[in-house]
Formats: C-alpha cells, sequence, structure tokens
C-alpha cells in the first residue's frame, strides 16, 4: 500500500508518496520552506503543492505539530494561531481532493521509528521524542503510540521546548556539552514520570547524535532515531493507511 505522507514542521512542510510495506520513500521527497509562519490557508496551499508534485490521488497522511482531536488542530504553539480550532481533515481534503488522515507530528514520527528505525522488534515501553523546532513526544507500548505533549512540561518558569529544542540550542549558540546538560535536567524529569524502558531521539538533529550522545545521561536505553528527518513522512503515510477508508 502506497500513500503520500507529509510532514508540517516549524520551518518547512516536507513530504513524499511512501511503500508502507517497506518504509521507503518511493521519489525523492519535496520540501517547502516557510520562513514566514504560513496561514492555514497558505499551509493548505503548499500541502497541495506538495500532492500536485507527485501528481497523486491515493490516500494522504498530514502530521502536525499540535494537539490533535479527531480531525481538529487544537494547538500551535510554533505556527500560526489560526490554525487553533480549524478542522485539519477538511482544510488538507479540500486543498488535495484527497482523503487525508491527521496526526501529531511526533506520533508519526514514533510511528515509522518503531516499524523501521530505531525501536524496530522492540515492544518494551519506548518514549520517542523529536527535538527540532519545538520538542515532540509520544510513548509507545507493543505498537501503540500515544501522542503526548512532554515539550510543554514546565521547567523553570517557561515550556521545556524553549530550553531544549534543537532550535533553542542555535538560538542561544550553546556548546554541545551546554545543551546536553540542560537535556539531562529535561530527561531526569521525563524519565521520573513516564520510566521508558527506551528513548529514542528524533529530529533532524538525531543525525548529529556522535557529537552530544555521549554527555548524555539517562536510565532509559538511548539511541538516535534511524530514518532521521523522514521519520515524520514515513510515520504520516502509515497512519493513512491504517485510518483505511474512514
Ligand atoms: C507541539 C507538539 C509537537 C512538537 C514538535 C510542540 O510545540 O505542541 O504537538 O509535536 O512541538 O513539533
Amino acid at each position: 500500500m502506497n500513500a503520500l505522507g507529509i510532514d508540517i514542521g516549524g520551518s518547512a512542510v516536507k513530504g513524499g508518496p511512501v511503500d508502507t510495506r517497506t518504509g521507503r520513500l518511493l521519489a525523492e521527497r519535496l520540501k517547502i520552506e516557510t520562513p514566514k509562519k504560513l496561514t492555514p490557508a497558505g499551509m493548505a496551499k503548499a500541502v497541495a503543492q506538495i500532492a500536485a508534485h507527485f501528481k497523486w490521488r491515493g490516500p494522504i497522511g498530514v502530521g502536525f505539530p499540535g494537539v490533535i482531536h479527531g480531525s481538529f488542530i487544537r494547538t500551535s504553539a510554533n505556527l500560526h494561531p489560526r490554525f487553533v480550532g480549524a478542522d485539519g481533515v477538511k482544510l488538507f481534503a479540500k486543498a488535495t481532493g484527497c482523503r487525508v488522515a491527521l496526526l501529531n507530528d511526533a506520533a508519526a514520527a514514533g510511528l515509522a521509528e518503531m516499524k523501521f528505525g530505531g525501536g524496530r522488534g522492540f515492544s518494551g515501553k519506548t518514549l520517542v521524542l523529536t527535538l527540532g523546532t519545538g520538542v515532540g513526544s509520544c510513548l509507545v507500548l507493543n505498537g501503540v503510540v500515544f501522542p503526548m505533549e512532554l515539550g510543554h512540561l514546565p521547567m523553570r518558569g517557561r515550556s521545556a521546548e524553549k530550553r531544549v529544542s534543537s532550535a533553542a540550542r542555535k538560538r542561544n549558540d550553546l556548546s554541545w556539552p551546554q545543551w546536553a546538560g540542560r537535556l539531562n535536567e529535561y530527561f531526569a524529569v521525563l524519565e521520573t514520570i513516564s520510566r521508558p524502558e527506551l528513548i529514542v531521539i528524533g529530529g533532524g538533529v538525531s543525525a548529529k547524535h556522535e557529537k552530544f550522545f555521549h554527555f548524555l545521561r539517562t536510565q532509559a536505553r538511548l539511541v538516535p532515531a534511524k530514518l532521521g528527518n523522514g521519520a515524520g513522512i514515513i510515520g504520516a503515510a502509515l497512519h493513512a493507511v491504517q485510518a483505511g477508508g474512514k
């Protein structure tokens, strides 16, 4: 089964057709940079541009960086505030003319990493964290993905993601050990509340894991995401197929 996976992020929208049996991209992904915060209408255009680029007529999975309840977007911490309350399924289905399934971006990454990436073959309690513009999170047990919002745990009076995301590292010009120090403080809280057996770290920065993993101290086994930035696209496509004809 093939599906088009689309990953909406804080600085770009990426998409590509995925063979959901192998987790492989069937063509080079298309990336549209979004330096300015796009409105829902602007984002729908970008999503339609990706579908048109691949002449796509099949199911589409869209990963969005916010709380998703059914077809509705409930939060938009790093994107346009007008997404809050929007019916994302309706918005993107209308723009593309295709059947759309919507899910949280980190839940998408978790689905893909557990099936084809860093957590492949492991069915125990796993925490998947994505470090990007924000911090995405989900818990996975026996293949069931539970979306979380651990990036918004309060840390020193504000959302943790403002201190520990990959964007925060760049914004504050932190050295790798400085950033890892912040991550260790954060992991201590995450492990207290969730006690996972395995932690998978995703987001673009997972490709540079050798620069900071050795500074990290966790009780759980720590592994980098294997699918890197592709995880969101692949997981969104998996979700579109799992969602079936609904
Ligand atoms: C959002 C999450 C999202 C994460 C990563 C956070 O700000 O609230 O829903 O998964 O960023 O994009």
